[in-house]
């Protein structure tokens, strides 16, 4: 098995935002690096596991898998995570404002349960495009790995685990998540459902 060397990408114009502090937002930046880090070295140690010695209740390659799926969990999300922040909040238009009022009850009642998810979530919230049911749904995750729905593109990722918010807000997750959406770039968002669309285009 081949390994990539995977390097994290450019953490640009998310250090001001309004709401969440540079520092919060950089030492969360050095959370995700670390994921990737880890990421690339679980891959090696993959490469040259003993798989004689596999087994359900303990071995080097179950030690590995399991850990494998929670940190390039950590990668992926933080990268969703991060790249629809810097924008100016304010509400979504167009295709992706169609298809959250074809999904769900509201725009608005949406919103309440996406926020509500996050409250009720331990580590993330997602909305994603589920490209068996052909429609837009939300997940919440307890860690990096879990509990994703297959078949399913996440288009928006909420963070709620206290490294997100803890220095500004303490307990206070409700001001954090309405802080993420004041600084979410919906455009962003509506460029992963376009691509989240392409890919169902494509396999059909
Ligand atoms: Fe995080």
């Amino acid at each position: 098995m081949a390994w990539k060397d995977l390097t994290p990408k450019t953490f640009a114009s998310i250090r001001e935002l309004n709401g969440i502090s540079a520092r919060t937002q950089e030492e969360h930046y050095e959370l995700y690096k670390g994921y990737v880090g880890k990421v690339n070295e679980i891959q090696k140690k993959l490469d040259a596991v003993d798989r004689t010695t596999a087994n359900q209740i303990f071995s080097d390659l179950r030690s590995l898998r399991v850990d494998y799926s929670f940190a390039i969990g950590g990668m992926k999300n933080h990268e969703t995570y991060f790249a629809h922040l810097g924008g100016k909040g304010g509400a979504p238009t167009g295709k992706l404002r169609e298809l959250i009022e074809r999904d769900f009850p509201s725009y608005d009642a949406w919103l309440a349960d996406f926020k509500a998810s996050g409250l009720a979530a331990r580590g993330w919230v997602w909305l994603a495009y589920d490209h068996d049911l052909n429609m837009l749904t939300t997940a919440v995750g307890d860690a990096q790995n879990t509990f994703p729905v297959w078949n399913a593109t996440p288009i928006l990722a909420l963070d709620v685990y206290e490294h997100a918010y803890w220095f500004d807000y303490g307990r206070a997750r409700a001001k954090y998540i309405d802080a993420f959406f004041n600084n979410l770039d919906w455009d962003v968002v509506a460029a992963n459902l376009d691509r989240a669309l392409a890919m169902q285009t494509a396999g059909q």
